[in-house]
């Protein structure tokens, strides 16, 4: 079944088409990838479809409802939930609060203090920050960041998860923890959408790989097949300046 249906999405900023009548279809418990040039307009679509920013043109349907015109915090009720590639912790609470708060206002289950604590809690040990859970986002590692941005995400109980560039700056092994962690929550049956520089987790997690330039979708197909399409080298893989491994 699909859980997301965008159609000719299209963003411009002044000059710049960022989206540029792109379409895709995610089906309900898949790993999708979405990889591509810096610029090619990946933060641009996940802040189209979480209600960020207005969009120009085109519709996006989430489990069978028009979503287009939702405001963010609709859709993250609805069960649409991201991180963002630059972390966005509230700096001025602890790492337990900035996931209390997710799940109070993104997820109307929970409303209770101590329901919330408890759950906020549980989420912390499953990203693996209960240690940390009563200090300040200043404190935190680059890793842990990256993970407290997952738990806020987890903390509104999303059906969809988008993750902007989780692994970015980490080392290979804080890499593979990550990993381990996307799997997991998976298999718990949250489908994800995973824009990603980091082409070993890529191969590793996502059964279809869209590849975006210049807004467009260049190609979709497994990894092993859009890793091996000319354009794709050309347009992103076999640039060194890209970042890609
Ligand atoms: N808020 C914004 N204002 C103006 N231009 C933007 C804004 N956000 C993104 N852009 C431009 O849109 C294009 C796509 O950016 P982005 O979606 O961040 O790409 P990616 O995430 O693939 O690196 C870039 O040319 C970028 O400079
Ligand atoms: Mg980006």
């Amino acid at each position: 079944m699909e859980i997301l249906k965008i159609e000719n999405l299209k963003k411009r900023f002044g000059g710049v088409k960022a989206v540029d009548g792109l379409s895709f279809s995610v089906r309900e418990g898949e790993i999708l990838g979405i990889i591509g040039p810096n610029g090619a307009g990946k933060s641009t679509l996940f802040n189209l479809l979480c209600g960020l920013m207005p969009l120009d043109a085109g519709r996006i349907t989430f489990s069978g409802e028009d979503i287009t015109s939702l405001s963010p915090h609709k859709r993250c009720h609805m069960g649409i939930g991201r991180t963002f590639q630059i972390c966005q912790p509230f700096k001025e609470l602890t790492v337990l609060d900035n996931v209390a708060i997710a799940a109070v206002f993104g997820n109307s289950k929970t409303v209770r203090p101590w329901v919330v604590k408890k759950y906020s809690e549980e989420i912390l040990e499953k990203v693996g920050l209960s240690i940390k859970k009563d200090l300040y986002p200043a404190h935190l590692t680059t890793p842990d960041l990256k993970l407290l941005e997952i738990a806020r995400a987890l903390a509104t109980s999303p059906k969809l998860l988008l993750l902007d560039e989780v692994m970015a700056g980490l080392l290979p092994g804080e890499c593979d923890r990550i990993l381990k962690l996307i799997r997991c929550i998976n298999r718990e049956g949250i489908t994800v959408i995973l824009v990603e520089h980091v082409m070993r987790v890529v191969r590793e997690l996502c059964e279809r790989v869209i590849v975006m330039n210049y807004g467009q979708k260049l190609c979709e197909g497994c990894y092993e097949d859009v890793a091996g399409d000319k354009r794709v080298i050309e347009a992103y893989l076999g640039r060194e300046e890209t970042g890609a491994q």
